[in-house]
């Protein structure tokens, strides 16, 4: 019997733009790509969003994706399914969920999912079932947060825990931030806050709100040698000196979440409370780990277990739908299709949901460190797009932004409208919801419908303008519509549908990755920034004009050194 590894080794695979599926895409694009249009093919058939939907039933209620308002056909989708076949996507995913090292470039295997595998079936890295450290770290947090959280914890001076600070940046930071805000409502714990900034101003505005006696603070940082997370977290250890005079008090308001043991203990945190967890976790893929500790202050460890299970039935349904209803998979097809042939380059998140305003900001970081790569596999430069520009802001605000682009502008943005069926909130008998449902509505199928001229020409005829003023603002009116979107109905935004949300689009990225044939679980890209900065800071230092750089950046830091 062949190793899983044999296995992983032998998926072998064309250059992409050489596959047949990819090559028949580009065919029917170069044939019916200006041509599709939505309107005609909603008019042409009845069954559109019956065949182009699909809705799953979770634990707190269905689950609906809408894809049918997208430049597809029949056709269409079946080729990109076989596209997903012949990139061997259900292969490297069963890589993956075997703990397969799929992420070569730093030798590590990538088992978020397993943080979340409730089911505690065994998943090997190196001959060796994680889970039983998995299930000993979330033991840990819970026998924590529950003494916090009731109250047997104490501050140093006797006081209970009200507010914690997460100090981390990029996955130490977004996950846990864009979490706490989404489940708000399910808070019963302390108030959680966030620091990530190296910009003092992130600390001190932070610090002035709080008591250093009732302060928790969590260092997270999967390396514990990010300069930004331990600048500011030695600057947080000095703010709470200042008041407990006490090296020994620390213990008892610094905790933190690492692999790394050795550089935790030197900050001076005791080794009980250090959560840790394992290299085969990426940090944007942190968030079910121990880095979730703030998360499970704020709402409880049975809820953050709720999180998880809302992750793992995700990765079930991954793992098990056929491709063709499989949701991360056609979600992640649909991209491809954009980005490879529509040459679309960004591509937006949309929620109708004030709780998930950062989910956009998080997805940045969980899309771009991911997919923004250009070297394949085999080391070769790409020959086609990858990930595109991820951005978004909650509805209805952004209709009041930067809608006007997507409706109008020259560019085609493929949305994707995230929707709670329930609110949380039902303000004024829900009159609310009703109005954010109805803009959701509307704008998905404004996209898709646009605007015609006669339609337009109709309107503002009724407005008794003079026929030479209807001329000339009638181009202005018109909406070509054909803009594709997907809409993602969930009933309410609770821990379990988060997990099931986050989870999915973790997958699309993980799809989308293994069809562009690139690593989507390493970041070298942030490296080179980060070094040339250690160069730089000492240059900072003292009058004397620096001359090493190119003449712009000299003539920055020159500047700056001048008018300090
Ligand atoms: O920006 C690069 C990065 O390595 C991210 O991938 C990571 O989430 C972040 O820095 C923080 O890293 P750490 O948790 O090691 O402090």
């Amino acid at each position: 019997m062949p190793t899983r590894e044999e296995e992983m080794a032998s998926i072998q695979r064309k250059q992409l733009k050489n596959e047949a599926s990819w090559k028949a895409l580009q065919d029917f694009y170069d044939k019916n790509g200006s041509k599709m249009n939505m309107l005609q093919m909603f008019e042409a058939d009845q069954n559109r969003f019956k065949k182009f939907s699909v809705q799953i039933n979770a634990k707190d209620g269905d689950f609906l994706l809408d894809f049918s308002k997208n430049l597809i056909t029949e056709e269409v989708m079946s080729l990109l399914f076989k596209l997903a076949k012949e990139r061997k996507v259900e292969e490297m995913r069963d890589g993956m969920f075997t703990g397969e090292k799929i992420n070569f470039t730093e030798g590590r295997a990538v088992l978020h999912i397993a943080l979340r595998n409730r089911s505690n079936t065994p998943i090997l890295v190196n001959g060796k079932d994680v889970m039983p450290d998995v299930n000993g770290v979330l033991k840990h947090m819970r026998e924590f947060t529950d003494s916090v959280r009731m109250g047997e914890w104490k501050g140093y001076s006797g006081k209970n825990i009200t507010d914690v600070v997460n100090i981390g940046i990029g996955g130490s930071d977004l996950g846990p931030l864009m979490v706490t805000e989404a489940l708000r409502k399910f808070q019963s714990g302390p108030n959680a806050h966030f620091v990530s900034n190296i910009d003092g101003t992130h600390l001190a505005e932070t610090l002035k709100k709080l008591n250093p006696e009732t302060t928790l603070f969590i260092i997270a940082s999967k390396t514990f040698t990010t300069q930004e997370t331990i600048t500011n977290a030695n600057s947080a250890k000095k703010w709470f000196l200042e008041s407990s005079k006490n090296e020994a008090a620390i213990a008892k308001h610094f905790v933190a979440l690492s692999t790394n043991g050795p550089k935790c203990k030197e900050f001076g945190i005791d080794e009980n409370n250090m959560f840790e967890f394992w290299d085969w976790v990426g940090g944007r893929y942190s968030l079910w780990s121990a880095i979730g500790l703030s998360i499970a202050l704020f709402i409880g460890m049975d809820a953050f277990e709720d999180l998880l299970a809302g992750g793992h039935f995700m990765d079930q349904h991954f793992c098990t739908a056929p491709l063709n209803e499989n949701i991360p998979v056609i979600l992640a097809l649909l991209g491809v299709w954009y980005v490879n042939f529509y040459n679309a380059e960004t591509h937006t998140l949309l929620p109708y949901d004030q709780y998930l305003h950062r989910f956009a900001a998080y997805f940045q970081q969980g899309d771009m460190e991911s997919n923004g790569k250009y070297i394949t596999r085999s080391g070769q430069k790409v020959d086609y797009k990858t990930g595109p520009v991820i951005w978004g802001e909650p509805g209805t605000n952004g209709q009041h932004a930067f809608y006007q682009l997507i409706h109008q502008g020259t560019r085609l943005i493929p949305c994707d409208f995230l929707m709670p069926v329930e609110t949380h909130n039902p303000v004024q008998n829900g009159l609310h919801h009703e109005i954010l449902t109805a803009n959701f509505l509307a704008q998905t199928e404004a996209l898709m419908k646009g605007k015609t001229k006669d339609e337009a020409r109709e309107e503002l005829s009724k407005s008794g303008l003079s026929q030479s003023d209807l001329e000339h603002i009638l181009p202005h009116k018109v909406f070509e519509g054909n803009r594709p979107s997907n809409s993602i109905l969930f009933q309410k935004l609770t821990p379990f549908t988060l997990g099931m949300l986050i989870a999915m689009y973790e997958h699309k990225i993980f799809v989308q990755g293994t069809i562009w044939d690139i690593n989507s679980y390493d970041q070298w890209g942030v490296e080179l920034g980060k070094q040339l900065a250690k160069v730089i800071q000492p240059e900072l230092r003292g009058r004397d004009p620096v001359s090493s750089h190119d003449s712009s950046t000299n003539g920055l830091i020159n500047y700056i050194k001048a008018h300090k």
